[in-house]
């Protein structure tokens, strides 16, 4: 099994501020250490575009992270930035996990119509929204952890058919 590289970014004004525990980023990181993967990042920046841009492209660029899956900012509140930051680093749309994320939510709860979540490729790292909750974060990924090992292996440019046996 291929241990991927992931980052971690909680995006979230009170835990920057050490003001709320990163619970969330705490969820993410026990899936993604579950999978078998190593977790080469976890941090936390306020919900601000310049702050969450400069971790998304150190991922990318600096640390070669194979994903980054970024937790919390994608509602519709005024603070909420996390995907029109996304959109300006990343190259190329993905745009089928935010889709597969929605449309599994809303079978919990119609809320999950607030989430403006966007997943996209930057060079050959992948980067995925998912909501602040801790709750929500794990609910989401677990909706699209089968299908990222495959993704991944795309990315690096290896792996074999697309079809499942
Ligand atoms: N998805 C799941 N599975 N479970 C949830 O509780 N909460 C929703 C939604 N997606 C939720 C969910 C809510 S209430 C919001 S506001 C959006 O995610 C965005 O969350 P964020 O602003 O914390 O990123």
């Amino acid at each position: 099994m291929t241990e991927y590289r992931v980052a971690i970014l909680t995006v979230s004004d009170k835990g920057s501020r050490g003001e709320r525990e990163d619970l969330s980023g705490l969820a993410v990181e026990e899936e993604v250490t579950k999978s078998g993967w190593l977790v080469i990042a976890r941090d936390i920046v306020p919900d601000e575009m310049d702050d969450i841009e400069t971790r998304l492209r150190q991922y990318s660029d600096e640390l070669a992270a194979d994903l980054v899956l970024t937790t919390g900012g994608t509602g519709l509140s005024p603070r909420d930035v996390t995907p029109e930051a996304t959109r300006h680093v990343i190259d190329r749309e993905a745009p089928g996990f935010s889709e597969a994320m929605r449309a599994a939510s809303l079978q919990v709860t119609p809320h999950a119509m607030l989430s403006r979540a966007v997943s996209g490729i930057r060079a050959s790292t992948l980067i995925i929204n998912l909501p602040g909750s801790p709750r929500a974060a794990r609910e989401n990924l677990e909706v699209i952890l089968p299908a990222l090992p495959h993704a991944l292996e795309k990315l690096r440019g290896e792996g074999g058919e697309c079809a499942i046996p």
